[in-house]
């Protein structure tokens, strides 16, 4: 019924959210955002954005210095025991105690929500089924990788079966075979009906788990929309010409004024041209480089990615989406 689901309440709505810390930081600038109950909403932003602050303040965690949040239709400053009932939230930061096994801290928290006896073990049982760490459940929590980790805090903000869940950077520093059994969970718990809304630095991860999203800098959203609209707007194509060593500065040279041209990026071994029209200017390029006797690795034409979106609206590149080193 596309007419009822249209009406129902947002469940995340915030108005001019700003969090100023004491010093003078101004963390959060000034945050508006509606995320509709049921969607995965994505926050996408480098290091120090503002992103953990502003899930901080959705979770009456940290109270705003300015502008005003409901979560669940209940407002955050009003009422912030009601929201906190009503919400599950996982943090960037991890705190498990390592001599618990998963299966003893599902039960304590279930406790913590007034599940108690069988019922508790019934839950504890059906997400540690949920988040696929059930093999595992009778084991001391510090014998377990990163990623199990994480799949049992992700449970553990679960035991109260929440309408809208938070998670702060559910990937960071895990390996990517892990990296994508969190998203599996992430949107099995979605199918389940719960809104989720994640922070993440990867622009992958926003890609490919969000359906809305919003992009956040220096602690403004600086653009917003669903994965597919944000890169259509960029309503421009990304040339890479590979250099296979070849100089990047006498290669751009030699490929000058190509019409269309907005951009060009000089990155490790290849450049970035940000044109109208990709297979055009293709055709331009090599005719260019072959004038000129420049010769490079290859030349391709991508869809623009989110990153490529995020450069835009910024001037500079999303940090640290490289795949982390190690497990944390
Ligand atoms: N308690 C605090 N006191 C002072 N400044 C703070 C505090 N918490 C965060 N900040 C600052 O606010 C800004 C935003 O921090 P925040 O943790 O929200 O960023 P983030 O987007 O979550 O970054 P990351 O991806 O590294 O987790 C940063 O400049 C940070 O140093
Ligand atoms: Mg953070």
């Amino acid at each position: 019924m596309p007419a009822q689901s249209e009406m129902a309440p947002a469940a995340i709505e915030a108005r001019g959210l700003e969090r100023t810390f004491k010093g003078g930081v101004e963390a959060v600038r000034g945050i508006d955002l509606s995320v509709a109950a049921g969607e995965v909403f994505g926050f996408l932003g480098p290091n120090g954005a503002g992103k953990t602050t502003t899930v901080r303040m959705l979770c009456t965690l940290l109270p705003p210095t300015a502008g005003s949040a409901h979560v669940a239709g209940v407002d955050v400053l009003r009422d912030g025991a009601e929201v906190r009932r009503r919400i599950g939230v996982a943090l960037q930061e991890i705190g498990l105690d390592p001599i618990q096994t998963g299966r003893e801290l599902l039960e304590l928290q279930c406790g913590l929500y007034g599940i108690s006896g069988a019922d508790a073990r019934a839950r504890a049982e059906e997400l540690l089924e949920l988040v696929g760490i059930a093999d595992a459940a009778d084991r001391r929590t510090k014998t377990y990788s990163g990623g199990m980790k994480r799949r049992l805090d992700l449970a553990s903000a679960l035991v109260h079966s929440p309408e809208v869940l938070f998670l702060d950077e559910p990937t960071t520093g895990l390996d990517p075979a892990s990296r994508l059994t969190v998203w599996d969970e992430v949107r099995r718990i979605n199918a389940g009906g719960t809104t989720i809304f994640l922070t993440t630095q990867y622009m992958e991860e926003a890609d490919q788990l969000c359906r809305r999203l919003a992009i956040i800098d220096n602690g403004r959203i600086v653009a917003g929309g669903s994965p597919e609209e944000l890169k259509d707007r960029m309503g421009h194509d990304v040339v890479s010409v590979g250099l296979n060593g070849a100089d990047p500065a006498a290669t751009q040279a030699a490929i000058g004024e190509l019409p269309g041209l907005e951009r060009v990026m000089v990155e490790q071994d290849a450049l970035a041209l940000y044109v109208e029209d990709g297979p055009a200017s293709i055709a331009e390029i090599v005719r260019r480089l072959d004038r000129t006797g420049v010769s490079v690795g290859s030349i391709s034409v991508a869809r623009p990615t989110l990153d490529d979106v995020f450069l835009q609206a910024t001037g500079r590149r999303l940090e640290g989406d490289e795949e982390p080193a190690a497990a944390a």
